[in-house]
């Protein structure tokens, strides 16, 4: 009886330490919060509009163009290879096509980004120079979101948007990951064996609450453009000219 308690405990314990369950516990709050952004309200709803979904694919273009360049750049860091998925995970290629696919082949000089995109970008950028190991909670938020709620969102933004193919939707698909149940179980068991000193546990569980929240400002900025500013205008702004939203305005 005392034996059964005290492994019980030991595996409690073990559970307890894993930082895949850590790291869902501080942002469990936090992803009710993602989930109620108007943006993703609006998915929920079954109500996004290809405004929406063409400014967010914007967003999401900087974001995993800054994700992925700076995974590569480290992906020999002992802290990030554990993680490090680019043929079933990498969604820079999908983007690009669904972008292309809205706004035609000079796709690239229609980007528009919120100032809080930028935001995010600088901190990818930041993690990925001073402490690299901390690209695990940024990639854990968007990868495994994803391949979560991330699969229901696509197929009902298919029906919202009256899309008649999957042309424009690339970036739901993970065409390299044939069961996304048993892949974030390899993903979380990896993400488990990387080795963290306190201090950095600590500061990856602070980096993934970080990484919500930069994702709902995202959000945020996103419905705020769409509100003051007419599509027609979002179209013919390039990425270059527009660094925050009062210039965009
Ligand atoms: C997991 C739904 C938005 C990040 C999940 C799961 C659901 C879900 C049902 C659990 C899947 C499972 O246990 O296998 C939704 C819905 C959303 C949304 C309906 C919006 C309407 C987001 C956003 C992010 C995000 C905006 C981050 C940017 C995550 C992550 C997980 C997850 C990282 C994995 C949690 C874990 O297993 O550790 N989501 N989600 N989600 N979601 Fe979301």
């Amino acid at each position: 009886m005392e034996q059964e308690k005290k492994s019980q405990t030991t595996a409690e314990q073990m559970t307890d330490r894993d930082l895949s369950e850590q790291i869902k516990k501080v942002t469990m709050e936090i992803h009710t919060r993602a989930e109620k952004t108007e943006l993703m309200m609006s998915f929920m709803r079954g109500q996004v509009t290809l405004a929406q979904y063409k400014l967010l694919l914007c967003s999401l273009y900087e974001v995993y163009q800054t994700l992925e360049e700076e995974m590569d750049r480290n992906s020999n860091h002992p802290g990030v290879a554990p993680i490090y998925f680019p043929t079933e995970l990498a969604r820079l290629d999908a983007i690009a096509k669904d972008l292309e696919y809205f706004y035609g082949r000079d796709w690239r000089e229609k980007i528009v980004v919120p100032a809080a995109t930028k935001r995010y970008c600088h901190r990818l950028r930041q993690i990925g120079k001073e402490n690299p190991v901390f690209l695990v909670a940024h990639a854990y938020t968007r990868y495994l979101g994803d391949l979560s709620g991330g699969q229901v969102l696509g197929r009902i933004a298919q029906k919202s948007m009256g899309l008649k193919s999957s042309e424009g939707l690339s970036f739901f698909a993970f065409p390299g990951v044939s069961n996304p149940t048993l892949f974030k179980q390899l993903y979380r068991s990896r993400m488990n064996s990387v080795e963290l000193t306190e201090e950095e546990r600590n500061g990856m569980l602070e980096e993934a609450v970080r990484a919500f929240e930069l994702n709902i400002q995202v959000f945020d900025d996103l419905q705020k453009m769409l509100l003051t500013v007419p599509e027609q205008k979002l179209q013919t702004c390039s990425t270059q000219s527009v660094n925050t939203l009062q210039i965009l305005i």
